[in-house]
């Protein structure tokens, strides 16, 4: 009898640890499967964005101080049928080995679901003092009338799906290896580019 009796205080002392126990395990699985269910049906798709032209003008590069102005137009696709998106701050650099040479802000701008922007930006290097080394690099390119640079975004974003918004985000945007020309006619290959949520 004393054995039994120790048998069952302990269950039923456990008991309501193990109902908390249950009921949060079964919490758990309602969220996750709320959260799997509202994702399924938002269905995120990446966005994608593409550097679709490039120009640069009134180059001057002169006892390695640089004149430069840079354009370029970045296509920014959202496939997504149900998210759309704040760009709520914007900044635009262009590096040449990694050493910045222009830098602009861009305007803010909303764009919708299934939408394609295109965000123009003109950059300006005036009288940028540059690394003998980064010049002389700059100079032996100049000759083949076409340079190679990064062109970097830096956004700050909100998600909007219905009439809710996320909080802001920093998502980066980095185009590798841009060949701009010199020469303004000539053709410029679009480059792909790269994001960082
Ligand atoms: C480049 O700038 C230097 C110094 O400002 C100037 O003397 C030179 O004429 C300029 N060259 C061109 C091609 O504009
Ligand atoms: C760049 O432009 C500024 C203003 O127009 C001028 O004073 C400077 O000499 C130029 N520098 C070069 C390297 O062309
Ligand atoms: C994308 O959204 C912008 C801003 O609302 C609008 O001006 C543009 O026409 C839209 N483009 C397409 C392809 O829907």
């Amino acid at each position: 009898m004393p054995a039994s009796n120790t048998q069952q205080q302990p269950r039923r002392r456990f008991s309501p640890v193990r109902c908390v126990a249950t009921c949060l395990l079964a919490l758990i699985v309602v969220v996750g499967l709320a959260v799997l269910i509202t994702w399924l049906v938002i269905n995120p798709k990446k966005w994608v964005y593409t550097l679709e032209s490039g120009s640069l003008q009134n180059f001057n590069l002169t006892n390695n101080h640089l004149n430069a102005t840079f354009d370029f137009v970045l296509r920014a696709h959202n496939p997504n049928r149900r998210l759309s998106v704040y760009y709520d701050y914007i900044e635009s650099t262009v590096t040449y080995e990694d050493q910045t040479i222009a830098f602009n802000t861009l305007d803010p701008f909303f764009q919708p679901h299934t939408n394609v922007s295109r965000v123009k930006s003109k950059l300006v290097a005036l009288n940028l003092a540059m690394s003998p080394s980064t010049s002389k690099d700059l100079m032996i390119e100049k000759t083949s009338r076409e340079i190679q640079v990064d062109v970097h975004y830096k956004t700050r974003i909100r998600l909007k799906v219905g009439r809710w918004k996320s909080s802001r985000r920093t998502l980066r945007i980095v185009c590798y290896s841009v060949t701009v020309q010199l020469s303004r006619y000539k053709h410029f290959d679009k480059v792909p580019c790269e994001t960082e949520l």
